[in-house]
């Protein structure tokens, strides 16, 4: 059998499954919630879960002020990412991000075909992309906002000012909004921009990444049509009901959010002593430089695993206080 040409040069998606006593590498959250699930769920494992995730909907449009015909739920964000390159490109037309960024973009662009060109990363982030855009007319454009690994944030006001400059599709993957500042999400303004898609999940500040759990908000009608390319089923009634869980306890969240952020404030001026360079970020982790050693290595055999990046660089996700004082002390010994 020969495996699709486009797929010959692609490895794997690895999270690296290596053992380690703290693990800061995935920008997950540490701690976990005690959720509930209900019997009636339990009891009904032999029929399909609901398709289109009715009451899951419902309770976040109660909660949050959505529209409920402007939201479809995924098996993840991910799955909701590759679901807009199904939808809306075709072999070698171009998807457009920023370098370095969610590895997975390139990984779903390549993967049906498409030409993915990326913009480094700098203060002008958004005037360089509209450079490429004009350059190379995409079909879509991807920002992860916060951006993973750097932790940068474009704020609300210049992005709206983007998204109505070009004509493509322009999704904001707001996988860490929740670190940011929720003021700053886009999904309310999704209907003066019908080229906007909003893409969430309950992995990272809901802390349900086992769950496999996100949506994406848009307009009724973009909606309707991604709904041409979803997989059956593919969200199942434990994961919607954990999410419904999950909202419940949108207090505690919200708590542990906050004590994330004051973690994330000390860790980075502990670090920026010991280590060439730490950005500012905007998400549960830290993106860092520093050539003297190989830091991920060097963790690794003191039970710490975190993200290594190409040229020195790092990303370190944000644990409890505990693990950063272990981690801190950990960097300590090594330089
Ligand atoms: C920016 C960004 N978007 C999306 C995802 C995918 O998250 P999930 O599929 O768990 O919702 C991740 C996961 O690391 C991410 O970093």
């Amino acid at each position: 059998m020969t495996i699709k040409k486009a797929l010959k040069n692609l490895t794997p998606y690895d999270p690296k499954l290596i053992d380690a006593s703290i693990y800061l590498d995935a920008n997950e959250v540490n701690t976990t919630l005690p959720f509930v699930l209900n019997q009636v769920v339990l009891s009904s494992l032999n029929r399909y879960p609901d398709h289109q995730g009715t009451q899951l909907i419902e309770t976040l449009c109660e909660q949050f002020g959505y529209q409920k015909e402007t939201i479809m739920i995924g098996s993840g964000s991910s799955e909701l990412l590759e679901l807009i390159i199904k939808t809306y490109v075709s072999p070698s037309d171009v998807i457009l991000s920023i370098d370095p960024t969610f590895v997975m973009y390139q990984q779903y662009a390549t993967i049906h075909q498409a030409t993915y060109i990326s913009v480094p990363e700098t203060n002008d982030i958004l005037d360089d992309l509209y450079q490429a855009y004009i350059a190379h007319l995409p079909k879509v454009i991807f920002i992860s906002n916060p951006n993973n690994p750097t932790g940068s944030f474009i704020p609300k006001d210049k992005l709206i000012t983007f998204i109505k400059k070009v004509s493509c599709v322009v999704v904001i993957d707001e996988a860490y909004i929740e670190y940011a500042n929720l003021k700053e999400t886009l999904i309310y303004d999704i209907n003066n921009n019908p080229n906007l898609f909003v893409t969430r999940t309950f992995s990272k500040a809901w802390g349900l990444a086992g769950a496999r759990l996100g949506y994406i908000v848009s307009q009724k009608e973009n909606i309707q049509t991604l709904k041409i390319a979803k997989t059956p089923y593919s969200v199942s009634s434990v994961t919607q009901a954990l999410g419904i869980e999950a909202l419940k306890m949108d207090q505690e969240i919200f708590k542990r959010i906050e004590d994330i952020k004051e973690i994330r404030t000390s860790t980075y001026l502990s670090l920026k002593e010991m280590l060439q360079e730490v950005f500012p970020s905007y998400g549960n982790f830290l993106y860092v430089y520093e050539t003297r050693l190989n830091l991920y290595e060097a963790l690794l055999l003191k039970g710490i695993k975190i993200r290594g990046y190409q040229n020195g660089h790092y990303r370190i996700t944000i644990g409890t206080n505990e693990e950063m004082t272990q981690l801190i002390n950990a960097i300590k010994g090594l330089l």
